[in-house]
């Protein structure tokens, strides 16, 4: 299997000390409350494990996976809902919880769907924001680190399946 090189760009020290940053931020805005917490499959779910320890709100966890179709590197934007959650969030203050925003399309399809639903309120948690190349306009209401035009990996965020389980965030260099 081909190596790729690695050049790390965040520690897990660094991501755990954003994830508690986050946690607190979203505590203290939801204060008291309950929140479903939507992580979008696969890449979100180390960073949804983490955060969601951290919250002081209590919490209803679900999934859903889309599939995009596109390059590896970017979404073209026809999406598809191949599972969707099992909870109703009508009246319900919902927390989307993703690894990285790229073009935005995938958040932007899953967000439509989600207010046909009528929640309470709807958010989104981001570990990872790559502006550069967004074709939809997301609103981001808590994000971690902003990278420019790399693919990174590690930390729930794979390269063709490889990757996931790396503590710390790395650009993948061909
Ligand atoms: P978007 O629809 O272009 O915003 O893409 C979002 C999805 O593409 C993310 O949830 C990731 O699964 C994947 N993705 C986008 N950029 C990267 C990257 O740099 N590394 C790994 N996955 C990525
Ligand atoms: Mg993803």
């Amino acid at each position: 299997m081909k190596q790729h090189s690695l050049r790390p760009l965040f520690t897990s020290e660094e991501i755990q000390q954003k994830t508690r940053a986050l946690a607190r931020k979203i505590s203290a805005d939801y204060r008291d409350g309950h929140i479903i917490v939507i992580g979008v499959l696969k890449g979100s779910f180390v960073f949804l494990a983490d955060i969601i320890r951290h919250l002081t709100l209590e919490t209803t966890i679900d999934f859903v996976q889309i599939s995009s179709y596109g390059s590896f590197r970017h979404s073209t934007g026809s999406c598809t809902l191949k599972k969707d959650v099992g909870v109703d969030i009508a009246g319900r203050d919902v927390l989307v919880v993703e690894d990285i925003i790229d073009t935005g399309e995938t958040l932007h399809f899953l967000l439509r769907e989600l207010r046909k639903r009528n929640p309470a309120s709807l958010k989104v948690c981001s570990l990872v924001d790559k502006p550069s190349s967004r074709t939809k306009i997301i609103p981001v209401d808590y994000f971690g680190f902003t990278v420019g035009d790399n693919f990174i990996v590690g930390f729930g965020l794979d390269y063709d399946e490889r990757y996931r389980s790396l503590p710390g965030i790395y650009a993948l260099e061909d």
